[in-house]
């Protein structure tokens, strides 16, 4: 085709004009990751708890380099993990706050999607004290109770947690936590395939009804949100059986009149 002079150079200036915006959408992580269907790398790292010499590998978000907030995800799996599927783990979950409110909320999606997947939720309550919940997507809509037929059996029992003016932390152990099925969907997160496929979401606001977890409402993760394939090389532990039986923290929750008290959060809550 045969372009007036005008008509070439208009041509050339469109080009050039999404060429511009093409590049600079590519620039920004949460464009990119969408549209090429990648999240921003998470950051492989080791940790060992002082009060407890639990040993962790963890995985956290750049926040200086993604946007998204300070998030860290730490984990230690049963000393036979890599030949038996385990059924349980030691987590980290160490979060950003919103100051000076003192709020926020977390959480882990053990299968990597948010939708039919276990998730868990945590967030600080009180100043002093980390509550969680696991929840059930069927939808991007909030999540609902997890009420799967496991979920009487699926428990986090606490470790240590502690809040203060940047973030919270919370070490947990997680029972019958790497399989779920509700409504005849299920899935399960297979330690002997040596890599796990997990989610990790955050936010600023405090859920509703925070003080107790069966009723709390959450909103959208408007501090960062994202995939990542996690190596399980190392995270296999001998101490397992130790650590573990470490998860006796009471956690005192505000659901009924009064304060409750439990030392262990079961799927219902
Ligand atoms: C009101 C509550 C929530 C809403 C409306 C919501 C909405 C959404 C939406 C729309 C996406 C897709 C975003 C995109 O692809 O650009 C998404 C992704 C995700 N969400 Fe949520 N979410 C909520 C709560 C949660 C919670 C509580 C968790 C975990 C504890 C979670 C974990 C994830 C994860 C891991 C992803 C990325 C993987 C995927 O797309 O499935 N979300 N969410």
């Amino acid at each position: 085709m045969h372009l007036p002079r005008g008509s070439a150079v208009a041509a050339t200036v469109v080009a050039m004009f999404f060429t511009t915006v093409q590049l600079e959408l590519t620039r920004d992580p949460k464009v990119t990751r969408h549209c090429a269907g990648q999240d921003p790398e998470m950051t492989q790292g080791a940790y060992t708890d002082p009060a407890t010499g639990i040993d962790f590998t963890t995985w956290s978000a750049n926040p200086d380099s993604d946007g998204d907030g300070a998030f860290t995800f730490g984990l230690a799996l049963p000393e036979d993990a890599a030949t038996r599927d385990a059924t349980e783990y030691i987590g980290l979950l160490r979060c950003q706050i919103k100051s000076p409110d003192h709020t926020g909320w977390c959480g882990i999606a053990h299968g990597g999607s948010m939708v039919q997947d276990l998730l868990l939720m945590a967030w600080p309550y009180n100043n002093d004290s980390v509550l969680t919940s696991f929840r059930w997507a069927t939808d991007y809509f909030p999540p609902d109770p997890y009420a799967g037929a496991g979920a009487g059996s699926t428990v986090v029992d606490q470790i240590s947690s502690w809040v203060n003016d940047t973030g919270y932390e919370l070490i947990y152990r997680c029972r019958g936590c790497l399989s779920w099925e509700q409504d005849g969907e299920e899935g399960a997160a297979n330690t002997t395939a040596g890599r796990l496929f997990l989610g990790h979401a955050q936010s600023f606001d405090a859920p509703g009804n925070a003080g107790c977890p069966a009723e709390m409402v959450v909103g959208f993760h408007d501090n960062g949100y994202g995939q990542w394939m996690a190596s399980l090389e190392g995270v296999a532990r001998e101490e397992y059986e130790e650590w573990a039986a470490l998860a006796t923290q009471t956690v005192v929750d505000d659901c009924a009149a009064g304060a409750a008290t439990a030392t262990v959060t079961a799927a219902a809550g």
